[in-house]
């Protein structure tokens, strides 16, 4: 028997992934309408702007007791004072839950529960946080560089935007005197 060579590559420092199985999307402000708070802001930006990029190793495709593990590259940038972030979701199968933490940049991971109560937590490079099943989680770019952040969670959870996009988050992180606050 023979030791297989890897044939999927992680990179820690960059956190981006090469290889087999990857899966790469990408958000641009256009594909997120109704997202940001500042509307004109929004509508004054170029609608091909890049605001986030999410790379994922699929090595099954969405059974039941499988994992996938993702890489999310947040770019740095402001719609008015909201800064550059993820749509944030909950999961379909609502009670899955999943792990983030921090590769590079700064950032906040801003959490909902379904009674609409909002968390925060700084992320940094090496950080580390759960996201606890029922947990809507979006991720916030409070930084100047890509805030790069790695995740793993199982392949059935799948995705919910559509309550977030219909009644947002309880919350939003916007920049006063060039420091991320929380706004209810
Ligand atoms: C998967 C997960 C992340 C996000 C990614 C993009 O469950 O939480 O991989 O999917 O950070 O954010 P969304 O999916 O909210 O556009
Ligand atoms: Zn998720």
């Amino acid at each position: 028997m023979e030791i297989i060579k890897a044939k999927t590559f992680f990179d820690g420092d960059t956190g981006v992934l090469k290889g087999d199985k990857i899966s790469r999307s990408e958000r641009r402000l256009k594909d997120m309408e109704g997202i940001f708070t500042d509307k004109d802001a929004y509508e004054r930006m170029p609608p091909d702007t890049l605001v986030y990029k999410v790379e994922v190793h699929e090595a099954v495709k969405d059974i039941p007791g499988g994992l996938y593990f993702g890489v999310s590259h947040v770019y740095p940038g402001r719609v008015g004072h909201e800064y550059f972030m993820t749509k944030g979701h909950f999961h379909a199968r609502r009670d899955t839950a999943e792990y983030y933490w921090g590769i590079t940049g700064h950032g906040v991971l801003l959490f909902m529960d379904e009674k609409r109560t909002v968390w925060a937590e700084e992320i940094i490079p090496g950080s580390l946080h759960y996201i606890p099943g029922n947990i809507a989680h979006r991720l916030i770019n409070s930084g100047d560089s890509e805030l790069t952040v790695g995740a793993c969670w199982p392949s059935d959870a799948g995705h919910d935007y559509t309550t977030i996009v219909n009644a947002g988050f309880s919350a939003r992180i916007l920049e006063k005197n060039g420091r991320p606050e929380i706004h209810f």
